[in-house]
């Protein structure tokens, strides 16, 4: 008798890791953590110009985003940064008001060099402004056209590895760049990734942990198809952006057996959608994990003052006490409440403080577990064909 299956069983957890750890030869996000940032540096400081108008979107755009918004009242920035993305022309117009474009550098970042939204734009900014290589930098892939169209123009280019995907490019040129022309350190930043990098890969806390919560989404993706990750702070709003993007076009896929996988990504922001997702979450379907991230230290004393307002002294036990505090309690009373109901998968994640390795950590362990989960499903994290059709069908409409 002879027997013969194309079964893919659950994978052990040591044989996940033993992919990983293959896969780092061949997917370069993974090895940024080492790069050296000497050449971006040297740019950044050369830089006169007082705004910093970053043209892209997607993965070109929303790690930078996300870092940026989380530090940016917690640091002296020299320089403004916006971020232009859609083809929404209220949008467009909106941010450029007021924006002086003769003191502005442009910095176009696409992987593919040809991305409608981000070329659609540029060329609407070279008819506001003279564009040339004292006033904007390109960011792309070494042999794609707006990288061709740079050489022509002398401009500095800056080049997206070929190995490293636009969702996981955030610590290459792509956020590195435009975050060292503002003033954030970037070698902080760096140092945020190794910590996770190399917890994970000397099988530390961070190996630990991520094995733990990817084997636990994808063995349950079936009772929990949705991660809701509750970010108590409203800087990392930017943050749960990007996660919906990475989590979203890494995970929706196909697997090797042509079943569709995915798991369901949002991003909610605490104490606001106390007010109103979280009526969902307690008493919705059970469909649900939690992620609670809060932050330990805000970085900001804000107090409620002991004020009595008239009719209202019932509320009088909050005079005195920081708003950080109240916030952080606010995250502590939801988990508790979340915890009783014994039937909500949660788990709470605390980053230090409002500083570059914090974020940084927590995008770099978001990344890691992107990876790993996408293992476990037996997919691949790093393409997005499911995105392609619309760009033909949109390609095809725009030449008619
Ligand atoms: O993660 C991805 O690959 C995408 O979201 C891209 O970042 C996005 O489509 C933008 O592409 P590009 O950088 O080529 O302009």
């Amino acid at each position: 008798m002879q027997y013969k299956d194309n079964y893919n069983s659950t994978i052990s957890d040591v044989n996940v890791f033993n992919e990983i750890v293959k896969e780092k030869e061949s997917i370069g996000y993974y090895n940024l953590i080492n790069q050296d940032t000497s050449e971006i540096k040297k740019y950044a400081k050369s830089i006169k110009q007082e705004n910093i108008v970053v043209i892209g979107i997607g993965g070109s755009t929303l790690g930078t985003y996300a870092i940026y918004k989380f530090l940016k009242h917690s640091k002296e920035l020299t320089k403004k940064l916006f971020f232009l993305e859609t083809t929404d022309p209220i949008d467009i117009q909106s941010k450029l008001d007021g924006v002086d474009l003769e003191d502005t550098l442009f910095i176009v970042i696409s992987k593919s060099g040809t991305t409608v939204e981000t070329i659609s734009i540029f060329k609407y900014i070279n008819s506001l402004v003279k564009i040339d290589n004292t006033n904007t930098v390109v960011v792309t892939e070494f042999d794609s056209k707006l990288n061709a169209y740079a050489k022509i123009h002398r401009m500095k280019i800056f080049e997206i590895p070929k190995d490293v995907g636009g969702r996981f490019s955030v610590f290459s040129a792509v956020g590195l760049l435009p975050l060292a022309i503002v003033g954030i350190d970037i070698d902080k930043i760096l140092q945020g990734t190794k910590r996770v990098h190399d917890s994970f890969f000397e099988k530390k806390s961070a190996y630990t942990n991520i094995l733990k919560k990817a084997r636990f989404f994808v063995e349950y993706k079936n009772s929990f198809n949705i991660n809701v990750v509750f970010s108590y702070s409203s800087r990392l709003e930017g943050f749960n952006k990007w996660y919906i993007q990475l989590w979203g076009e890494s995970l929706g896929k196909v697997d090797i057996n042509s079943t569709r996988q995915g798991l369901t990504p949002i991003g909610i922001i605490g104490p606001i959608d106390q007010h109103s997702f979280l009526q969902l979450i307690v008493e919705g379907k059970r469909d649900k994990t939690i992620t609670v991230i809060k932050v330990e230290d805000f970085d900001n004393n804000l107090k409620i003052p002991a004020i009595e307002l008239d009719g209202l002294e019932e509320l009088n036990y909050l005079d005195g006490i920081e708003f950080s505090s109240l916030i952080n309690m606010q995250a502590d009373a939801t988990i508790e409440a979340l915890n009783d109901l014994n039937d909500i998968p949660c788990d709470v994640i605390t980053i230090d403080g409002v500083n570059e390795s914090a974020i940084a950590s927590l995008m770099y362990e978001y990344e890691l577990l992107t990876s790993v989960c996408a293992k476990f499903m037996y997919i691949n994290a790093y393409d997005q064909p499911g995105v392609e059709s619309g760009k033909i069908i949109l390609k095809g409409k725009l030449q008619a």
